[in-house]
């Protein structure tokens, strides 16, 4: 479905002498990997590993140094590329800024229904298709006439995943998507968006720092460290990973979930020592 080879990303480096400066600084080195039809592939990386930046090559935002994307066999950009064909819809970790504050739920999706119909080349019943879309995403019609601002951060977001399957894409890109959610209102997103992709069979690419909801939604996880591609693992062998940077990951997870264990420990403690 996905194929990325050897993609290098280079930036001009700030504060040089002269704006004519022409020290790069390397941000991708040498990513390669491939995303299956229907599948859900977890990046996975610390802050400024060169996630967001993979995100904008994939969707054709940025273009690379050096390698190349294919999407269904088909160069992401240049000639070869069918009009039409796959389309990658992206949802942003930023949901309040990326929708514009002064346009209504219909007008957010509204938009999307019009790139659809101008790429398909069709009319859509549009009320019709809100109403199917908002439901979809767990909203009823009452919440279309709606500003961003009289949304919640969770409502805001389902009308942001609503806004990106109404181009009805193959693929979805998440960058940081549920990571400004509370932990709740995560895994509601997370079953949401599960149920979407089995209904829709759509691929997912699913981009975060977050190893727990990798393992939740994902069926790989590409580790990304300092842009390299450190390890890809399938889910339920994640504990097989090799790298070091993949292995204390894992661990600061495992960490993680003993702490409820230790906090029952300490009021043990301190129950006894009442
Ligand atoms: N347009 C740009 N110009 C210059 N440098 C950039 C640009 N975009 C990203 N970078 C640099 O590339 C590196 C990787 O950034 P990127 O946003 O891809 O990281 P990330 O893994 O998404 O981090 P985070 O988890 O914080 O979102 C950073 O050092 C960043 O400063
Ligand atoms: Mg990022």
């Amino acid at each position: 479905m996905i194929k990325a080879e050897h993609i290098d990303v280079s930036f001009r480096k700030e504060n040089q002498e002269t704006v004519f400066g022409k020290e790069r600084q390397q941000v991708l080195f040498d990513v390669s990997f491939d995303v299956k039809e229907g599948e859900c592939l977890g990046i996975l990386g610390e802050s400024g590993s060169g996630k967001s930046t993979l995100g904008r090559v994939l969707c054709g935002l940025l273009k690379p140094d050096k390698g190349s994307v294919e999407l269904e066999g088909l160069p992401l950009i240049g000639r070869g590329r069918k009009r039409g064909k796959t389309v990658i819809s992206v949802v942003f970790q930023d949901y309040t800024t990326s929708a514009n504050p002064r346009f209504r739920v219909r007008d957010l999706i509204g938009e999307s229904f019009l790139v659809r119909e101008k790429r398909e080349r069709i009319r859509l019943d549009r009320e019709t298709e809100l109403e199917k879309l908002l439901e979809l995403v767990g909203l009823d019609m009452g919440y279309s006439e709606r500003f961003p601002h009289e949304l919640s951060g969770g409502q805001l977001q389902r009308v942001c995943i609503a806004r990106a399957i109404a181009v009805n894409p193959r693929i979805i890109l998440f960058d940081e998507a549920i990571s400004s959610l509370d932990a709740h209102t995560q895994v509601q997103v997370m079953d949401l968006l599960k149920e979407i992709q089995e209904k829709r069979k759509l691929t997912y690419l699913f981009i975060t720092h977050d190893l727990t909801s990798v393992t939740y939604l994902c069926s790989r996880v590409l580790f990304l460290y300092q842009g390299k591609v450190a390890e890809i693992r399938d889910v339920e062998d994640i504990a097989k990973v090799t790298h070091p940077y993949a292995k204390k990951l894992l661990e600061s997870v495992m960490d993680f979930d003993r702490i409820p264990e230790l906090e029952a420990d300490k009021k043990d403690g301190w129950e006894q020592a009442v």
